[in-house]
């Protein structure tokens, strides 16, 4: 297969690229500096040369409270971008694959969002994103979107590989208590993905790790695992949160039945956690 993925030097993009590079796949994974996804011209010149089997749609402004200190961007880089990208796929008939995000929900819910369930983003980066989805599904046949969220890996910064050297340098450190959704390992995400592109896969489907915490105790689990002695974790809500910008979904965990119903059962974000903390 040719894959081309944008955003190929992020968390994801990059770990798309060496997994499908794995399995004998010809990929291209530009970084922003060789396919900036705002330039229309450059997106569809480039789709046009390389006319992918499969565009992993990984680039986006991923920036929660950056995108609402700075909402043009969000919507030049998530949503017009991503309508460009979608021009190119229609143009070469690519299927598209897009990651998208729990953040297109309001989080109002207090059992887990099915795909059918109606988006309502509370953020500038939850609306960008979920434009995105919405000039896909619109413009092309062949496409899937992903929903998932709170990533961690190996590459690109995130909580859970930032969060340690901080433990070991602060002696209190303050999270919030009720935003709960699920974390997803990077490495079982981009298997799930692989697996549904092989099979076919179409429309939108949720993705991420099983079960569900707060940052607070996705925190702790960090701290037990890494016997980390020497520091405090203090529980405290979203609303009374210093320096928050963007609103954010309470309750955002995915409902994976329909993933499960095409043959993948996710690990348990614990097992997984603890898989990456090695
Ligand atoms: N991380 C999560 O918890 C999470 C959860 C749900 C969904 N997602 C979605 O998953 C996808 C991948 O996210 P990630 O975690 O891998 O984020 P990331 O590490 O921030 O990667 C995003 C990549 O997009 C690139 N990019 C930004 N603006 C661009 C532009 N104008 N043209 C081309 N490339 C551009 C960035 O390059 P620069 O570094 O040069 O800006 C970066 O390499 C995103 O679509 C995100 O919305 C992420």
């Amino acid at each position: 297969m040719k894959v081309l993925i944008t955003g190929g030097k992020g968390m994801v993009g990059s770990f798309f690229k060496d997994a499908f590079m794995e399995v004998g796949d010809t990929v291209y994974a530009p970084g922003r500096e060789e396919m900036d996804i705002t330039d229309r011209e450059k997106v569809l010149e480039t789709i046009r040369m390389i006319k992918p089997d499969v565009l992993i749609h990984c680039a986006a402004y991923t920036d929660v409270d950056g995108c609402t200190l700075n909402n043009r961007k969000a919507y030049l880089v998530n949503a017009v971008g991503t309508q460009y990208v979608t021009e190119g796929c229609v143009d070469v008939d690519s299927r598209m694959v897009y990651i998208s995000t729990d953040f297109v929900f309001d989080g109002k819910k207090t059992t887990p969002y099915s795909e059918v369930d109606v988006p309502c983003p509370l953020s500038v980066y939850g609306q960008t994103k979920l434009l995105g989805e919405y000039y896909i599904s619109h413009f092309l046949k062949r496409f899937l979107i992903l929903r998932t969220s709170r990533i961690f890996g190996e590459k690109g910064k995130n909580f859970a590989s930032s969060l340690p050297s901080l433990m070991k340098k602060e002696k209190k450190l303050v999270l919030t208590s009720n935003l709960v959704n699920s974390p997803t390992y990077v490495a079982d995400l981009v298997n799930a993905v692989m697996f549904l592109i092989k099979k076919g896969g179409a429309g939108i489907v949720n993705v991420c790790n099983k079960g569900e915490c707060s940052w607070y105790e996705y925190a702790l689990k960090i701290k037990e695992f890494l016997k980390i002695i020497d520091v405090e974790l203090i529980p405290v809500e979203f609303e009374d949160f210093q320096n928050r910008k963007a609103e954010r979904p309470r309750y955002s965990v995915l409902d994976t039945s329909l993933l499960e119903s095409l043959g993948i059962s996710m690990p348990h974000w614990e097992g997984a956690l603890q898989k990456f903390l090695g």
